[in-house]
């Protein structure tokens, strides 16, 4: 039976990439999309940007795919007004996808669009692993008089599944980051990261970091790192951070995954590129790994998962370049060489 997927394709460049990611996974597989909006195009469409008929397909849905929400359309500062990045965002929250895996690998037929040094990232192969319903993205905030105010709040079981799901990915070992020196989030993340680890995983090697500093040795070794484990907010500056490393941020996949058995949101890490939407210039390459995730961690179908994956790093030993990694390919021409590397 064909697994049923439902598509977000979103705004600006989402649709583009989504389009081709689409067309990989047809190749290796058997599924039925249900398209629905999300983001700008549901603000226009029905004044929001989650409809009910929106969460209601995805809660339905084995999987979701998603392109990118946002735009300088719907830029507001107004906190009355909608935002596209509140769809996602909630849904997010609806589908209880607390953990985020966003994988890094430098692949050697990029490491000259990097704009690291070649020795610098070198075998570099590592998992931001983000919590993702946490923290100060989903704490009180509001206005008082000329102030303003977010907060971030972290519960322990919160933080012990986050923990299990950055153990589980590790390969050879953890490093958790928070502010401990500051923050009392953070404080309650460091012991609660150290007991599950006792308890549960010692046998895994475990070391802390301060974000600031962990900021820094992103870029200057990341060969250190396997799984980084880290809140919300901190997650999602280092993984755009880490973004550097395999070039641009249109080679960065990602994964939000709840508990098994539940719809999970792949996307890529990127957002709707409103300086290139419409241009037809857009990397496919971070949307179409995204499914590969999907395929692995939703379908258990690791064989395809691999598949795509070696396609991509094949496509790309062979001299493929997206302007955003210094060449001149457009998104039609690099589905196709993914494409052409599949049916090899
Ligand atoms: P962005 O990720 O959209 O773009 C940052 C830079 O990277 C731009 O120069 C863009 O052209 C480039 N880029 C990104 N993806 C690319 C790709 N696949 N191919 C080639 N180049 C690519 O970040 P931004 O400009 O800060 O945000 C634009 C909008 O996207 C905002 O509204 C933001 O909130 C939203 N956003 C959405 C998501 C999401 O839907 N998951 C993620 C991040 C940002
Ligand atoms: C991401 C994005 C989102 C986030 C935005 C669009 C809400 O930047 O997926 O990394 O901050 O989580
Ligand atoms: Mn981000």
């Amino acid at each position: 039976m064909a697994h049923r997927i439902v598509t977000l394709p979103g705004d600006g460049i989402g649709p583009e990439v989504l389009g081709a990611a689409l067309g990989v996974l047809d190749e290796v597989g058997s599924f039925e999309y249900e398209e629905h909006p999300l983001g700008g195009v549901s603000i226009d469409a029905h004044g929001t940007a989650l409809t009910e008929e929106t969460l209601a397909a995805c809660k339905q849905a084995e999987s979701v795919l998603i392109g990118a929400v946002g735009g300088p359309k719907w830029d507001t500062t107004d906190p009355d007004k909608p935002r596209p990045e509140q769809g996602l965002l909630n849904l997010r929250r609806e589908l209880k996808l607390y953990a985020n895996l966003r994988p890094v690998r430098a692949l050697p037929a990029l490491y000259d669009s990097s704009p690291l040094k070649r020795e610098v990232i070198e075998g570099t192969d590592l998992i931001v692993v983000r919590e993702l319903t946490g923290g100060l993205y989903f704490g009180n905030r509001g206005r008082n008089g000329d102030s303003a105010y977010d907060t971030s709040t972290y519960s322990v079981a919160e933080v012990e599944r986050i923990a299990r799901a950055g153990f589980r990915a590790a390969r050879t070992k953890v490093t958790s980051v928070d502010k401990a020196n500051v923050l009392e989030t953070s404080r309650l993340w460091r012991e609660t990261v150290r007991r599950v680890h006792a308890e549960e995983f010692s046998h895994i090697p475990l070391e802390y970091g301060l974000v600031d500093a962990i900021a820094m040795q992103l870029v200057t070794s990341p060969t250190s790192f396997d799984v980084i484990l880290t809140d919300n907010m901190f997650g999602d500056i280092l993984s755009d951070e880490a973004a550097t490393l395999p070039g641009s941020l249109g080679m960065l996949p990602s994964a939000s995954i709840g508990d098994p058995g539940t719809p999970g949101i792949f996307e890529p890490a990127h957002g709707s590129a409103p300086d290139i939407a419409g241009q037809g210039v857009a990397n496919p390459l971070a949307m179409i790994m995204s499914t590969a995730l999907m395929l692995r961690h939703q379908f258990s179908m690791e064989t395809e998962a691999a598949a795509i994956e070696s396609a991509v790093d094949q496509a790309l030993e062979a001299g493929l370049r997206t302007a955003d990694l210094g060449g001149s390919a457009t998104t039609a021409e690099a589905t196709r060489a993914v494409l052409d590397n599949l049916q090899k």
